[in-house]
């Protein structure tokens, strides 16, 4: 049995990786909590935290980042990081961390998306010419655009496309035609859509259009505590859910 130190575990995913874990969250952490009754103790924020956990899985937001890898780095804690929305210099502190300790990162937690992944870079490898273009949905509540995935998707195929490739967000108010180099990022939010990822390759005379449909967060919270698993007797270092997946296949 792990003893898991939950972030934002009062939010969606912190009560879908509870669920999941079968009593493996021995404490949590989240800014909402006010004494509410709850399954193990809740801190109001990591630098509140006393207590011994094997490792950390953080579904809050990114301004929990800092006290989050400062416990995690004094306690040797390994981490898996599963908040989307980090800025660059956010990103180069995880980096940094994972000099230390094991990290494991990823905007989407289901095998499904990583495997669509694969297939982004293969169809970007090999449809020489076509036209990419991303579209996400998600739920009303999401409070980052576009989503962290939709940029995973948009960095798979722009890896085999080559530096020259951009992303452009939206075509609103531009006044000229699609270039060659770019990729198109849309964001829909609306009711209560879990995720939906479609990365579409259109060249003259066929579409080919890849979907992944997020049909519950299970799937996530599932794929978190499997990262947590895979974290815990790893050195240090950045790893990511196609790691996992990779160990996974044998
Ligand atoms: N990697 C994945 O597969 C995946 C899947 C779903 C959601 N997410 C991401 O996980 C995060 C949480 O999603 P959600 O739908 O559960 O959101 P949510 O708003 O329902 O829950 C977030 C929880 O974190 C708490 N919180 C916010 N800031 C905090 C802080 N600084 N310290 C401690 N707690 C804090 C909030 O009080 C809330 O209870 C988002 O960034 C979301 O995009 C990732």
């Amino acid at each position: 049995m792990m003893k898991i130190l939950l972030g934002g575990a009062l939010g969606r995913m912190g009560r879908e990786v509870t669920l999941a874990a079968d009593g493996q969250i021995a404490f949590g952490v989240d800014v909402a909590y006010n004494g509410q009754p709850c399954d193990y103790p809740v801190f109001n924020g990591y630098e509140q935290f006393t207590g011994k956990a094997d490792v950390i899985i953080d579904f809050s937001r990114p301004d929990a980042l800092p006290e989050l890898l400062k416990l995690a780095v004094e306690n040797k804690m390994p981490v898996v990081l599963c908040a989307t929305g980090y800025t660059d210099v956010e990103l180069k502190s995880i980096e940094e961390a994972a000099r230390q300790i094991p990290v494991l990162r990823s905007a989407n937690m289901s095998l499904g998306v990583n495997v669509l992944q694969e297939l982004v870079a293969m169809a970007a490898r090999t449809l020489e010419g076509y036209d990419i273009e991303i579209v996400e949905k998600h739920h009303r509540m999401k409070a980052d655009s576009p989503s962290g995935t939709a940029l995973m998707l948009y960095e798979a195929a722009q890896k085999e496309k080559g530096p020259q490739t951009e992303p452009v967000y939206g075509r609103y108010g531009r006044a000229e035609k699609r270039t060659n180099g770019e990729i198109g990022i849309h964001a829909v939010r609306g009711g209560t859509v879990t995720g939906e990822h479609e990365v579409g390759f259109y060249g003259s005379g066929e579409q080919v259009i890849l979907t992944h449909r997020a049909e519950n967060r299970a799937l996530f919270a599932q794929g978190a505590l499997k990262a947590a698993r895979y974290l815990l007797d790893k050195p240090a270092g950045l790893y990511s859910m196609r790691d996992v997946v990779r160990e996974m296949l044998g």
